[in-house]
């Protein structure tokens, strides 16, 4: 198993599991400038666990995350998280008890013939137009999330960043850009959603 040191924190990651990379970087350090003591915190889709595990670590907080890949279940387990094996949030109590949501979803536009195959499928296949799992996340999150609560999303360019902060909005949520960085084929930008009630 291959090992990171993050901001105090080792963490291990394994085969069919998503290697920690340039967005879950971007999604944690955008989160350090959100979480405060004493929160209530989901992340969905944590993979081997980074984002969660770094979070628990320099934070005093109460964090749970999702997980629909066993193999990732598994890793972050072993990282100290807890994971809810499931889809996206079923299985949750649709309670709005979060005070902060966050996810680094599959956003890669992705045909049929593109698909990778067994399990690691999950962690890039965004659908046609790299969306699938975006909508579905902002389609159910206020269920789960407290009034005025915040939400924090990894997206790309690849999937348009307007067309899913027009998304966000449409379900109430005040939007900004909190950070964005330009790679090779895309620009990865870290958007945040506070609830407007
Ligand atoms: C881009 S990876 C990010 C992993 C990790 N959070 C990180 O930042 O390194 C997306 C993760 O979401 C998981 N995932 C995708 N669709 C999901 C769903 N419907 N429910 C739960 N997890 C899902 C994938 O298995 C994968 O681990």
């Amino acid at each position: 198993m291959a090992k990171i040191r993050y901001k105090n924190t080792h963490v291990q990651f394994a085969d069919n599991v998503y290697e920690p990379a340039e967005d879950t970087f971007l999604l944690t350090d955008s989160a350090f400038n959100f979480i405060r003591n004493g929160m209530n915190v989901l992340e969905i889709g944590t993979g081997s666990g980074f984002v969660s595990a770094v979070l628990k670590t320099n934070f005093n907080i109460n964090i749970i995350t999702t997980e629909i890949n066993p193999h990732a279940a598994r890793c972050a387990r072993s990282n100290g998280v807890e994971v809810v094996r499931t889809d996206m949030f079923d299985g949750l109590k649709p309670y709005p008890c979060f005070d902060f949501i966050l996810f680094n979803p599959p956003y890669l536009p992705t045909n049929d013939d593109e698909k990778v195959p067994g399990w690691m499928n999950y962690s890039y296949d965004g659908g046609v137009d790299g969306c699938d799992a975006i909508r579905d996340f902002l389609n159910n999150v206020c269920d789960y999330l407290k009034p005025e609560g915040i939400i924090m999303l990894l997206v790309s360019s690849l999937s348009g960043t307007e067309y899913i902060e027009q998304m966000m909005e449409s379900r109430g949520f005040e939007v900004n850009i909190v950070c964005r960085n330009r790679y090779f084929f895309e620009e990865l930008v870290v958007l945040c959603g506070r609830h407007k009630n």
